[in-house]
């Protein structure tokens, strides 16, 4: 399993090649790949219980950010209680600027 997901961390920063106004088309590239869609849904595809349509309204780039790379600090911050937990992701800092900058994009 770990060297499934550290495979999974490999290609994604392969992918980092992209030029950076392309940074919210490669967002949801990332998303994709990390198969985030597993717990939160988009536009209808997806986890429904996790829907992040309006995140970017909702949250700011920081706390965003936070979620992706302190899921748990973020459980605890927020007092959510939906599970499974979300896991801290260690991606390379591109692939979490095109995150942040893809789910930031998403206003309702
Ligand atoms: C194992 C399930 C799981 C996976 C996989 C997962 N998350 Fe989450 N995520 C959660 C849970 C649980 C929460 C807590 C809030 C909620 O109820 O959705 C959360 C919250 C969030 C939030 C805050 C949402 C809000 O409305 O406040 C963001 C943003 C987020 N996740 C982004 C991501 C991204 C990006 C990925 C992929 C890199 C990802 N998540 C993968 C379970 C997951």
């Amino acid at each position: 399993m770990r060297s499934i997901v550290m495979a999974v961390v490999l290609c994604a920063g392969m992918a980092s090649l992209a030029p950076a106004q392309d940074a919210k088309a490669k967002g949801e590239k990332v998303y994709t790949d990390q198969k985030c869609s597993l717990c939160h849904s988009v536009a209808g595809k997806g986890n429904a219980k996790g829907a992040l349509d309006g995140v970017g309204g909702k949250l700011s780039a920081d706390e965003i950010r936070n979620w992706i790379t302190d899921a748990k600090g973020m459980t605890a911050k927020m007092k959510t209680t939906r599970k499974p937990d979300m896991k801290a992701y260690t991606l390379p800092k591109d692939d979490v600027d095109a995150l942040v900058a893809y789910l930031g994009s998403l206003k309702k």
